[in-house]
């Protein structure tokens, strides 16, 4: 077996059982083999599979359930026979007219001829050479149950007629989503081959198995899929599903590949069309520079002019231009449109084409059309995993009787779905509320957010200048600008990566650009989402003035992010939040208003103070009067809101786990603002000059005999080390008596 190939994908017999049992192995099963889940649970393999796997545990093998549909090529797993299978059923979608072949064991089906299964696709080498054949598919994809040909799927009890009439699918295989979700792209890629121009087609890698042939298949015209010969049948870098994976390939595997591309394209009669799944990892997966990889591959490209190409490309990747530029027409299929048309015509929103009767059912108050704002980013093949993951959270709750799910479950399941499923987003939970103060702040950002959130109806022509790219949140530290992002992006009910600007620059040249241009395909792809950059004047800084070697780096990534923020559409919110100490070093050209806002956050006042006292002094339940909540607004002049929580949290440590504990009332809560005055009029003195340095004696006694502060009868006095002149507090047992020493 091809080392690092993990993936396989299968077709079980009965899903469900399948599933679950290859989740539980993870726990319980640790050791179950692959050859003994088969043996229990009978499935397909969509590549041939290779004998070595049957002794794998399945908890070290990434599974995938496929359905294909009725014309993919299934292949029986080595050691099993079809009499066992029949005897356990038939697989869903269809049956697969399965064969034996003693040779390579597969179940090819005859019928084959649209060529869409993922055997087709780069490197899965079934066959050698090249193989041509010629599209039957017609021009329009009916939509499942929409008067759409329903035979081969198992049409539940409600039957057709019930799914015609709800509107909704009874069911829905990826591919068929694909190709719904996309059937107007398909159609103009497929007639610009027909005349004769190449195309290029920018989109997902997970897309390209569903796309390529259906595409070619449309145009009328024979195509030709170069395959390398005698390649490992496993050994796909297949569909990786996000760009972290898409690497490029190996320099064997790779070498294979150009001579097989070469020799159909030298082969290749005038009109045939020649399919390139992975032209980007053909280019050997590097940046616009002219690699000797993308060297080698323009030679090959432009051998022939004549020849038709119909080639993909993921959108993180970049190309050369040179490259690109073979091909008459460039065309992108990365978002979800907002509506598709169905079989008799209608449009219909695209949350009811893709969404199963059964789905939509489960959640109540379900909304097809305002389902888009939470989907747009997403394509086809991931909306409907995300759909299959809400639905398997929820369904549990209907048969044990608790609360309906709602269409808010839903759609806080498709944020977590998200989240999970990319490296590094996050679902935020920071509401308006726990942000104390800063009233104009979130007046200004409640404005924004009802634009980007949907909630007024903008002209259409208006929306993309109306929309805000994003803001800069700018002020000292520990004011709370990373917090505001959180709860701008919880409102929005979007995802969030929250990245640091250093981790974005410390790169060697070039990866820069790269990581950004990734962040933002990711980021599309969890729209909403909102993409927090912490220390953003290090990555953002003026490309102008920057003597130093990081200049250069710096005017690139400037340059890319000037890039993404105009390519920006607003049905795919994306939301991106700077925030910086340091605004003046921003370059200018991202400050116009058209890109960022710029919105301080300052030190807070002393109602802002207030009101960060009474949010903290909640979380952390310690009760507090309104005069001494007063108080502490007072004696907190010049403190941002970290320093204020971490009063309560430190009152609160003590309380629960202090040697000895002590509560958190008046007078500790006073000490310890002392404490933290005094660090900081010690860390001021530390940088002044020695001369100007008074004894820490004295620093104590000033910050003692100026803040005694009594109130309702309670004491509180900002003294540092414990030993309080005055007063006593609420008494309660563990209270030390006067005098005796508790500082720390
Ligand atoms: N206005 C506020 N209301 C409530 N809590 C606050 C407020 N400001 C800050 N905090 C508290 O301080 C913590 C730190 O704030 P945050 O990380 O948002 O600061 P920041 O402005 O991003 O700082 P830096 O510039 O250092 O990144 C927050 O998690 C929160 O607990
Ligand atoms: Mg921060």
């Amino acid at each position: 077996m091809s080392a690092g190939v993990r993936m396989l994908r299968l077709v079980p017999l009965d899903p469900t059982a399948f599933h679950d049992r290859y989740v539980l192995a993870e726990t319980d099963e640790p050791e179950l083999t692959l050859g003994e889940l088969l043996a229990d649970l009978p499935a397909f393999s969509l590549t041939p599979l290779d004998p070595a796997y049957l002794d794998v545990p399945v908890r070290r093998l990434v599974l995938e359930l496929a359905e294909p549909d009725p014309s993919t090529p299934l292949h029986l797993p080595p050691g099993l026979d079809l009499t066992a299978l029949a005897a356990a059923g038939s697989p869903r979608d269809g049956g697969p007219a399965a064969g034996t072949d003693a040779a390579d064991n597969s179940a090819a089906n005859p019928a084959a001829g649209a060529g869409s299964g993922p055997g087709s696709g780069i490197g899965s080498g079934i066959g050698a050479d090249v193989d041509t054949h010629v599209s039957s598919t017609g021009r329009n994809t009916p939509l499942p149950g929409q008067g759409g040909d329903t035979a081969g799927r198992d049409a539940d009890a409600a039957g057709p007629a019930a799914a015609a009439e709800s509107g909704y699918p009874e069911t829905l295989s990826e591919r068929e989503a694909v190709l719904i979700a996309h059937d107007t792209e398909i159609n103009r890629a497929a007639a610009y081959l027909e005349s004769g121009l190449s195309v290029l087609v920018r989109c997902e890698k997970l897309l390209v198995e569903h796309l390529a042939h259906e595409i070619a298949g449309r145009s009328g015209r024979p195509q030709r899929t170069p395959r390398p010969a005698g390649g490992a049948a496993t050994a796909v870098p297949g569909t990786p599903s996000g760009p972290g994976e898409a690497t490029p390939l190996g320099g064997g595997r790779r070498a294979e590949l150009l001579a097989a591309l070469q020799a159909a394209v030298a082969d290749a009669k005038p009109g045939d069309v020649v399919v390139v799944p992975h032209l980007d990892l053909l280019a050997g997966g590097s940046d616009a520079a002219l690699t000797s990889e993308a060297r080698e591959l323009a030679d090959v490209l432009y051998e022939r002019s004549a020849c038709v190409l119909l080639a993909f490309t993921d959108p993180s990747l970049v190309i050369p231009e040179v490259l690109a530029n073979r091909f008459a027409v460039r065309l992108s299929i990365e978002i979800l449109p907002r509506e598709v048309t169905t079989g008799s015509g209608a449009r219909v929103p695209v949350g009811r084409a893709l969404v199963t009767r059964e789905e939509a059912g489960l959640f109540d108050g379900f909304d097809a059309a305002d389902l888009y704002k939470y989907v747009a980013g997403m394509n086809a093949v991931r909306l409907r995993n995300a759909l299959r993951f809400a639905y398997h959270q929820h369904r549990p709750a209907l048969r044990e009787g608790d609360r309906r799910p709602t269409f808010a479950d839903l759609r806080h399941e498709l944020r977590v779905f998200k989240a999970r499923t990319s490296s590094s987003f996050e679902v935020p939970n920071v509401p308006f509320s726990a942000i104390g103060g800063y009233a104009e702040v979130k007046a200004e950002l409640a404005r924004a957010l009802t634009i980007i959130g949907g909630a007024v109806d903008l002209p259409a022509h208006l929306r993309h200048d109306l929309v805000p790219r994003g803001f800069i949140f700018h002020g000292p530290p520990g004011t709370g600008k990373t917090l505001f992002a959180k709860a701008v992006a919880a409102r929005l009910a979007a995802t969030i990566l929250v990245v640091s600007g250093p981790e974005v620059t410390d790169m060697y040249v070039g990866e820069s650009e790269r990581k950004i241009r990734d962040l933002f395909a990711e980021a599309r792809r969890n729209a909403p989402a909102v993409v927090v950059f912490d220390e953003f004047d290090s990555i953002a800084a003026s490309r102008t003035g920057r003597g130093d070697g990081g200049s250069r780096a710096g005017n690139a990534i400037v340059a890319q992010l000037l890039t993404e923020l105009d390519g920006f559409r607003p049905e795919v919110p994306v939301l991106i939040i700077g925030t910086t100490n340091r605004i003046d070093l921003i370059d200018d050209a991202l400050l116009r208003p058209s890109r960022f806002r710029p919105i301080r956050i300052g030190l807070p006042d002393e109602d802002a103070r207030r009101e960060i006292v009474r949010v903290h002094a909640e979380h952390f339940g310690i009760p507090v009067g309104p005069a001494l909540v007063d108080a502490i607004a007072r004696a907190t002049e010049g403190f941002n809101g970290d320093e204020i929580r971490s009063v309560f949290r430190d009152g609160r440590a003590d309380e629960l786990v202090g040697d000895p504990r002590r509560p958190a009332d008046a007078r500790r809560l006073g000490e310890l603002i002392g404490a933290l005055r005094a660090a900081r009029q010690q860390r001021e003195l530390a940088k002044s000059p020695p001369s100007d340095r008074r004894t820490e004696d004295a620093i104590r006694r000033d910050i003692t005999d100026t803040l005694p502060i009594v109130t309702d009868g309670e004491e509180f006095t900002t003294d540092t080390d414990g030993n309080s002149r005055a007063g006593t507090s609420r008494a309660t047992g563990t209270r030390p008596g006067r005098g005796e020493s508790t500082a720390p």
